[in-house]
Formats: C-alpha cells, sequence, structure tokens
C-alpha cells in the first residue's frame, strides 16, 4: 500500500491505496464522490475528466500515487451552494445533455479550457473537446453551452 494526501475540493484526503489504483477509482470508491463518472477505462472517452492543479486530467489515466501531494477538483465543487457554475448552467439552459453520462467531464473539460481561452470559436471549442465523447447529443448543443459560458464568465452578452 501507497500512502497518498491529496487535496480534492479543497479538503485534505489522506488515505493507503495500491499502488496501481487508478484516480478516478480513488475518487469513486474510496472518497464517494460518484460525480465522475468511467465510460470507458482506456483514455478514450473523458468521463472521468477532473481537474489536477486547474488542469484537465482523464482521471483514468492518472495513478492516485500521481496525485500525491496535489490539488484535485471534481464535479462536486463546481457549483456554488445551490448556485450552479456558469458552464453547468449554460449546458441546463442550452440543453447541452441528454443521458447526462459525459456532462461532468464535459464541464471540468471546458472549465479548464476557458482558463486557458475565455473567448474561444465554435471551432476551437470543437477542436478542444476532441478528448470528450457524448453518445448522444451530437455536441452541437454542448458546444453552444461552452459557447454560452464563455460568453457570461467574460462577461459578454451570451
Ligand atoms: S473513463 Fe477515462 S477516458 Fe473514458
Ligand atoms: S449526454 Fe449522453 S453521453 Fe453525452
Amino acid at each position: 500500500m501507497t500512502n497518498v494526501s491529496v487535496s480534492v475540493n479543497g479538503q485534505l484526503r489522506e488515505a493507503d491505496v495500491e499502488p496501481r489504483t487508478l484516480l478516478v477509482y480513488f475518487l469513486r470508491e474510496t472518497l464517494g464522490l460518484t460525480g465522475t463518472n468511467v465510460g470507458c477505462d482506456t483514455s478514450t472517452c473523458g468521463s472521468c475528466t477532473v481537474l489536477v492543479d486547474g488542469e484537465s486530467v482523464k482521471s483514468c489515466t492518472m495513478l492516485t500515487a500521481q496525485a500525491d501531494g496535489r490539488e484535485v477538483t471534481t464535479i462536486e465543487a463546481m457549483a456554488d451552494g445551490d448556485a450552479m457554475h456558469p458552464i453547468q448552467d449554460a449546458f441546463h439552459r442550452n440543453h447541452g445533455l441528454q443521458c447526462g453520462y459525459c456532462t461532468p467531464g464535459m464541464v471540468m473539460a471546458a472549465a479548464s479550457y476557458l482558463k486557458e481561452n475565455p473567448t474561444p470559436t465554435e471551432e476551437e471549442v470543437r477542436e478542444a473537446l476532441e478528448g470528450n465523447l457524448c453518445r448522444c447529443t451530437g455536441y452541437q448543443n454542448i458546444v453552444k453551452s461552452i459557447l454560452d459560458a464563455a460568453g457570461s464568465m467574460s462577461g459578454a452578452t451570451a
């Protein structure tokens, strides 16, 4: 077992984990943070995306031991109490989800991307989402949601 100490959603979490434990299973099974989904386990779908030190990471591609001493943010920390994060709100208003399975990963990937590029074009959003798959929506409303969120977060009219 390896002892890890990871800041998760602002709270220091210490645990003994098997060295091979992937971060996504630490989050879901050890900490009970089941908002982060597992869609493929092979780094293809992006449904397991979280932020590690503010950067989006597919949590099925990282060992928990690699997150030792780092800051992890999951979908559970995006809302502020009852107030949805602007990206969540934009997905809600623009029907950016159907089954919702991919949505936590999409929201986390978008949060990281919009920090890098706060006013993206539609094409840039499509490119940025290449690592996140959705089997339901055809992406149109997801892209629309992210552009809308970019508008509201940068203060422009969406
Ligand atoms: S579960 Fe991690 S990329 Fe699909
Ligand atoms: S909304 Fe169902 S997978 Fe994206």
